[in-house]
C-alpha cells in the first residue's frame, strides 16, 4: 500500500487555543494508520499546534516562507525558523498568495529552493485559473508553473519535492475537478517533473490534489492513481469533517 498524504491548510482561521482545540478533538476520531497527515495553521498557532500533537504521529507546516534565512523583512518567516518550530512541511505558492500577495513562479523557486536547504518537504501548489482552463492553455500554465519553479534544482537535492494540483477554480467554490481532469493534469506535471528533475524522481513524486476536497469526494479522488493525497482547505476546519477525509480507507470498505 502506498504512503499518501493528507494535508490541512488552515489559511487564516484557528487562534492558538482553537488550534489545540481541533487536534485534541481530532486526534481520537483517526482510524487512518497508513497514510501521513499534516497540520498547516497560521504561523502564530504552529507552537499550539505542535505542542497539541506530540505523541502522535502527525506532522505540521507552515502556509508560507521567506527565502532569505533571517533579515530586515518585517512580517516574514523564515525556513530554519519553520524548522526550529517543530515543521515539518511548507506549502508553498498557494494561489492566494500568488492572487492577493504577489507571489510569482519566480518567488515559489526561491522558496522552494530555501525550503529544500534546511530539509522542510515542500508542497508546490500549481493550477489555472477559470479562463485559462476555457481558452485550452491548462497545460502550458502548468508546464510554466513548474519549470520556472524547478530552476537550479537537482533531483537529488528535490527529494522531498510535493506538488499540489489546486485548479484555482476549484478552490473554495464547491466545483471540484472530476478525478479524470486531476489525473490529466498530474501526468503533465509528472512530465515536467521528469523533464527537470529526472525519471527516477518523477516516478516516485507525491502529487496532492487540492480544491473543494470534502468527505464526499475524497474515496473517488484517492481512486486514482495518479492522486498522492489531498490539500484540504474548508473542510479541513472542523475535526469531524477533516476526520472523515483522512479516513477515506474505511469509507471505501
Ligand atoms: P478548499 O481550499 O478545500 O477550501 O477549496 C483548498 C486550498 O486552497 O488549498
Amino acid at each position: 500500500m502506498r504512503t499518501n498524504l493528507l494535508v490541512a491548510n488552515w489559511k487564516m482561521y484557528k487562534t492558538p487555543a482553537q488550534a489545540a482545540e481541533f487536534v485534541r478533538e481530532f486526534l481520537p476520531k483517526i482510524s487512518n494508520k497508513s497514510d501521513e497527515i499534516v497540520i498547516c495553521p497560521p504561523a502564530i498557532s504552529i507552537p499550539a499546534t505542535v505542542t497539541a500533537l506530540e505523541g502522535s504521529r502527525l506532522g505540521a507546516g507552515a502556509q508560507n516562507l521567506h527565502w532569505e534565512k533571517e533579515g530586515a523583512f518585517t512580517g516574514e518567516i523564515s525556513a530554519p525558523m519553520i524548522v526550529a518550530a517543530g515543521c515539518s512541511h511548507v506549502i508553498i505558492g498557494h494561489s492566494e498568495r500568488r492572487q492577493y500577495f504577489g507571489e510569482t513562479d519566480t518567488t515559489v523557486n526561491k522558496k522552494l529552493r530555501a525550503a529544500l536547504d534546511v530539509g522542510l518537504t515542500p508542497i508546490v501548489c500549481v493550477g489555472e485559473l477559470l479562463e485559462e482552463r476555457e481558452a485550452g492553455i491548462t497545460d502550458d500554465v502548468l508546464r510554466r508553473q513548474c519549470s520556472i519553479a524547478f530552476r537550479e534544482i537537482s533531483g537529488e537535492q528535490a527529494r522531498k519535492l510535493t506538488i499540489a494540483y489546486e485548479p484555482v477554480w476549484a478552490i473554495g467554490t464547491g466545483r471540484t475537478a472530476t478525478p479524470q481532469i486531476a489525473a490529466e493534469a498530474h501526468a503533465t506535471i509528472r512530465a515536467e517533473v521528469a523533464k527537470a528533475l529526472g525519471d527516477e524522481l518523477a516516478q516516485k513524486l507525491c502529487m496532492l490534489y487540492g480544491g473543494s476536497v470534502k468527505p464526499e469526494n475524497i474515496v473517488e479522488l484517492m481512486a486514482e492513481e495518479e492522486i498522492n493525497g489531498a490539500l484540504v482547505g474548508g473542510a479541513s476546519l472542523d475535526p469531524k469533517s477533516f476526520a472523515a477525509i483522512v479516513n477515506y480507507r474505511s469509507a471505501k470498505a
